[in-house]
C-alpha cells in the first residue's frame, strides 16, 4: 500500500521512503494549531489532511526539548530558531551546566477510521559552541549521545539515529 505523507519537505519524504518503501509526497497546507504538545499538533494536522484527501495519510512534527528549560523550545522550535537562532540558544545557556536535550518527532497516521501516533526520540546534549557544517536548524548545537553533533555527521549517519527515523520505524512496524 502506498502511504501519503503530507509534507513540504522533499528530504523528509526521502527519509520516509528509505524506511517505509512506497511513500507518496503530498503538498497540502494544513493548520499547525498552537499547542504545548507535538502529539496534539500532529493529530489535529492529520485529521485536517484526511478530510481533504479522503485517504490514509500521515504527517510529522518535531522539536528540540532542552531539559534545563523544562522542554523549551519544544513545539515552538521553528519560531525560536528563526528568532534567536543557535547563537541565541547558546547565550541563554551560557552559565548552564545541565545541557541534556532531546529531539522528538511525532508521526500521526490517519488509518481511515482513527489516528495513531508514534514518538521517536534522539538523546544528546547542547554544545558550548556550534560544530559541523551539515544538516539544518539546531544540528550544529546538538551533540548526539553517540558523540558527534548532527551537523558533524553525514546525512546517512544522522538518518540512522534520528528522532524521525525512530518514529518512521514504528509506523513501518504498524502498517506491516
Ligand atoms: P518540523 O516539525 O520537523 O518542521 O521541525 C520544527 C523545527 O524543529 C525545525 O524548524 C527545526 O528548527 C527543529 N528541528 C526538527 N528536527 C530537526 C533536526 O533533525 N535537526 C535540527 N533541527 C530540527
Amino acid at each position: 500500500m502506498t502511504l501519503a505523507f503530507v509534507t513540504g519537505n522533499p528530504g523528509k519524504a526521502d527519509e520516509a521512503r528509505s524506511i517505509l518503501g512506497d511513500v507518496e509526497r503530498v503538498e497540502l497546507d494544513y493548520t499547525e494549531v498552537q499547542s504545548d504538545s507535538l502529539e496534539e499538533i500532529a493529530r489535529r494536522g492529520v485529521e485536517e489532511c484526511y478530510e481533504e484527501l479522503e485517504k490514509p495519510c500521515f504527517v510529522d512534527d518535531s522539536g528540540l526539548f532542552v531539559n534545563c528549560f523544562s522542554g523549551f523550545p519544544g513545539p515552538y522550535s521553528s519560531y525560536v530558531y528563526s528568532t534567536l537562532g543557535n547563537e541565541g540558544l547558546l547565550q541563554l545557556m551560557e552559565d548552564e551546566e545541565e545541557r541534556d536535550a532531546e529531539f522528538r518527532c511525532v508521526v500521526a497516521y490517519h488509518t481511515g477510521d482513527r489516528v495513531e501516533t508514534y514518538v521517536g526520540v534522539a538523546e544528546g546534549r547542547i554544545t558550548r559552541e556550534p560544530r559541523g557544517e551539515g544538516g539544518f536548524g539546531y544540528d550544529p548545537v546538538f551533540r548526539h549521545s553517540s558523540g558527534e553533533t548532527f551537523a558533524e555527521m553525514t546525512s546517512e549517519q544522522k538518518n540512522e539515529v534520528s528522532h524521525r527515523r525512530k518514529a518512521f520505524e514504528q509506523l513501518a512496524e504498524a502498517v506491516g
